[in-house]
Parts: C-alpha cells; structure tokens; sequence
C-alpha cells in the first residue's frame, strides 16, 4: 500500500514536472472533502495522502496502444443504437447517479442562468438535466453523433427548449469562440482522438470559458483492466491533464468522484471517475496542430472489422454491468467503515 502511495505520488511529481503551471488536483473522497495536489505529493504528508487517495489508475501500466474495440464511431453508434433503449435505467443507476453528476458539474461554474453551453456526448440528456437546474435551457445545446439517444432527451420536458444537434464531438459544428461553458460527461472513452475532441473544446470557448469533462478511470485490478481495454477506452489521470494542457488549456484541475456504494475504490476502474476543468487563456483556435481526423462516422466501414470489434467490445461491457452490483453487495455486507 505504501508503495502504490509512494508510485502515485512519484507519477503526480512527474506530471507537474512535464507541465509546472496551472496544474491542481481536486480529489474526493466521495463524501465531498478535497485535497490539495500538495496532500498529494508531498513525501513529509504520507499518511494523509493514503488515506485520501483511492487506489486508482495513477500506478496502472497501460500500453498507449490502438484505439479499444468501440473506442470507433461507427461501432459506437452502433453500440447506442441498441444501449439507447435502456441507458436511463441500466447505465445511470450503476454508474452515473444524480448526486455523482452534481458533484461533477460543480466545478464547471455554471453559477449564471445566460450562461451559453454546449454539452458534447449529451446523450438522452441525464448530464443536461443537471445543467438546466442552473442554466436556462435556451442557452444549452445537447450534441451527440447517436440520433437514438437524442430522441431519448427530446422527450425530457426540462431540455423541451435545448437546442439540439447530432454531430461528432472531434469536429463541432460550433464557431470558434461561441460558449462559455464545455461540458461533455462519459463520452470520450469513445472518442478515437480524445486529444482532438479536447481541442475542439478549447476552440469553440470564448475567452476565460471553462470545460468540463467527465469521463473514466482506468482500472489497476487485472480482471477489469482486461475488460476495460477490450471496450472502450479508460483513461488514466495524467492523461486527461496532459490532453488539456496540450489543447493550451489553464488552470487544469482534476476532481474525483464514483458511486457512494465503491467507499472510494477505484480498481475496477470508474466509468465516470473523474471531472476535469479547464479555462481558455486566449481567444480562438488552440494552439496545438493535428492532422486530418482519423475516422468519420458516415463513411463506410470494412464490415468485418466492425462486426469483430462489435460483438468482442459488447461482451466485454457487460462485465461493467455486474461491477456496480458486486461493489453494492460488498457495501451492504462489509460492516461500515471497513475497507471493502
Ligand atoms: C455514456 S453516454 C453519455 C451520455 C450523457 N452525456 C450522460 O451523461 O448520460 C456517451 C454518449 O457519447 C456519444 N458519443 C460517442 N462518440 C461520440 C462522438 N464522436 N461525437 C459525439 N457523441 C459521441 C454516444 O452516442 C453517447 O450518447
């Protein structure tokens, strides 16, 4: 245990060393208490940093290999096509509740109702239904590449006045400089260029405008960091901060969060582990270069390939489906205030 707190604190030391500014860390400990990047890196504070810091991906190895089997768009769409029909019922009480996306979006300051946002991946609009609560809805545009999950948030009366907009997240069809708010939760695991989705963020904020991104944590236990790779993509810590600050983003900051029901575990990985924050230091476009995108969605795909990475990526997201269960069994078995 020492040592993973000691490698964790090691990795942070690291990241501040790639990029020193404007670099923070909001951790919780899932009951809304934060801590400091210093309670993370400093040697002399030990025994604080292993109480608050879950076991999480700041120590897993992974290959920056190829994109995960539905980390593609089209096997996306696909993947919503069918998910769609249950998302609301299946994947938010697991792994995405109300008291977890309010704690996500308080980061992202959406303190004013003029606010302008844009929430890219919005889905059925279960994360836009936490935007409206302090936004009016005039102002928020839910986009998605899955027509299926649109149709879901349509039928939502709250977002009845959200503009909204099928379009894929690496290439928005927002002007540069158009809001003032980024949100995007659970969908850059799906994104076959996260980096260039980050981007696109940095592009379409005004000046001083904020993202937000929610998004996975990836696993350290080794049955579901299988699982996880097989899927769709589980990024780890350092990697968000590093996408962010590339984009020219500032005062990155990273917050953790997960299910009340994990005590703070983070092994088996968290489909929304994290909110990451950002603000634009300049008006325009960022100043990183990419190439052309890799993927387009409406293009046709070799469907073997697809139907391959299709059916190996579905299997392996169901093991998703029974992490949630077993962690709420343990926490109804192991007494509380025991490590589960
Ligand atoms: C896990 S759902 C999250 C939905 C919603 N944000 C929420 O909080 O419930 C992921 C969403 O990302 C969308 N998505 C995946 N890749 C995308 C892309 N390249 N561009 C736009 N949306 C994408 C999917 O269609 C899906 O609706």
């Amino acid at each position: 245990m020492t040592s993973s707190v000691f490698n964790g604190a090691e990795n942070l030391a690291l990241i501040r060393g790639i990029t020193p500014k404007g670099l923070g860390f909001l951790g919780s400990d899932l009951q809304g208490r934060h801590f400091s990047k210093v309670s993370l890196i400093s040697s002399t504070r030990i025994s604080k940093a292993r109480t608050l810091t879950p076991k999480c991906s700041l120590s897993a190895p992974r290959p920056a290999s190829q994109p995960r089997f539905i980390q593609h768009k089209k096997e996306a769409f696909w993947f919503y096509r069918f998910l769609s029909i249950v998302y609301d019922h299946v994947i938010n009480p697991g792994h995405w509740t109300e008291d977890m996306r309010d704690e996500a979006l308080e980061p992202a300051d959406l303190s004013d109702r003029n606010t302008i946002v844009v929430d890219v991946g919005g889905g059925t609009g279960f994360t836009t239904l936490g935007i409206v609560k302090h936004v009016d809805a005039k102002n928020v545009t839910i986009l998605d590449q899955s027509p299926h999950q649109l149709a879901k948030a349509k039928q939502k009366e709250p977002l009845k006045d959200c503009k909204i907009v099928e379009g894929d997240a690496e290439d928005l069809p927002f002007p540069t400089d158009y809001a003032d708010r980024y949100v995007s939760a659970g969908s850059i695991e799906y994104w076959p260029d996260p980096q260039r989705g980050i981007k696109e963020a940095y592009r379409v904020l005004k000046l001083e405008g904020k993202a937000c991104l929610i998004g996975p944590v990836h696993p350290t236990f080794w049955l579901s960091r299988f699982f996880a790779d097989v899927w769709m993509l589980f990024p780890k810590e350092e990697e968000y901060i590093e996408w962010f600050q590339k984009a020219g983003f500032k005062d990155v900051q990273l917050k953790r969060i997960g299910p009340k029901w994990y005590r703070g575990v983070r092994r088996h990985g968290l489909i929304m582990g994290c909110s990451v924050t950002g603000v634009k230091p300049a008006s325009g476009d960022s100043p990183l270069q990419l190439g052309p995108k890799a993927e387009d969605v409406s293009k046709p795909a070799n469907p073997f390939v697809f139907f391959l990475r299709f059916i190996l990526g579905a299997m392996a997201a169901t093991y998703y489906v029974l992490v949630p269960i077993y962690m709420w069994l343990k926490d109804q078995i192991v007494p509380k205030g025991r490590p589960i």
